[in-house]
């Protein structure tokens, strides 16, 4: 059984884009630029937006971080959308999720111009995506597979079970799995209502669990030398931390890691390749790699 270092992976990966990074700026070229909107206080989004700047610094990219309150208005929202769509400077923003329920999240989404969308979450992109045009990719999705190719785990021709439907993850790594140059796999995704969950999932040779739920893999519902992709990262109080609380991914790793072939941790597995995927989002961004630039 090997279990996959997202860590180490993305730090890898960081190291490529840096020396990239350094070799373009040596060229007269201008440092790529990412820009992130924050909107209010939520823990989990003050996290990961650092966590991006920090990710920007290592790559020798420059960053800009963008905080509005709880109480910003769509429309204030929507403007400054459009300040960074225009602002030449910038080759690529996101927009945190989520957003304070007074705001509609697919309207902001639809503002930002695709070609600046690094997260890969605007229908154009999605729509690209689906039908195997050059375009961003999401990154949790686009981290698993980079993980699955830099391991070297077999997809083609295999059984991939995705548990979980969402926009962000379950949906974009099923299409992904499923296309030729991507997974070339034969793709199942299972979802909180699917019927005899327990036999798909223990038909898998790689099971992808993104369905936000702790510990919900079991031993029981995983096939013997599988490759098993943990997605989860519930926050489980525990007063024996810090923070008073850990990560719980949606795999019970204890029982389910002696059976697999590979399998990925929680944390230090996905998490830290999804960050690292949207730096080569904006990598490709500064590059003008998806879009030509006008
Ligand atoms: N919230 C949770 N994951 C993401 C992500 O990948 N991008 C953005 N913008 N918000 C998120």
């Amino acid at each position: 059984m090997t279990i996959i270092d997202g860590k180490a992976t993305a730090a890898t990966i960081k190291q490529e884009i840096a020396a990239e990074v350094a070799e373009m700026v040596a060229n007269g070229m201008k440092r790529p630029h990412l820009a992130a909107i924050l909107v209010g206080h939520d823990g989990g989004s003050e996290t990961y937006v650092r966590n991006k700047v920090l990710a920007c610094e290592a790559c020798g990219f420059d960053s800009t971080l963008i905080r509005f309150e709880d109480d910003v208005t769509e429309e204030e929202l929507l403007t400054c959308i459009n300040g960074l769509n225009e602002n030449e400077d910038i080759d690529g923003f996101i927009v945190q999720l989520p957003l304070p329920a007074h705001i509609s999240e697919q309207k902001v989404i639809e503002a930002i111009d695709y070609r600046k969308d690094v997260d890969g979450f605007h229908p154009v992109n999605v729509g690209r995506m689906n039908i195997g045009l050059p375009c961003y990719l999401s990154a949790t999705p686009k981290g698993i597979i980079e993980l699955l190719r830099r391991y070297n785990i077999p997809t083609s021709g295999k059984h991939c079970v995705v548990l979980g439907r969402s926009n962000i993850v379950g949906k974009p790594m099923a299409s992904l799995m499923m296309m030729k140059n991507f997974g070339d796999a034969t793709v199942t995704v299972c979802h909180s209502r699917t019927a005899n969950l327990k036999e798909i999932c223990r038909n898998a040779d790689i099971l992808i669990a993104a369905i936000g739920r702790p510990e919900f893999v079991t031993a029981e519902m995983v096939k013997p030398g599988a490759a098993v992709i943990d997605v989860g990262t519930t926050r489980v109080p525990d007063t024996s931390r810090p923070k008073g609380f850990r990560l719980c991914g949606d795999v019970k790793f204890d029982e389910v890691a002696p059976l697999c072939s590979f399998i990925s941790p929680v944390p230090g597995g996905v998490g830290p390749m999804t960050i690292c995927m949207l730096m080569l989002n904006t990598l490709a961004a500064a590059k003008h790699e998806y879009y030509p630039a006008e």
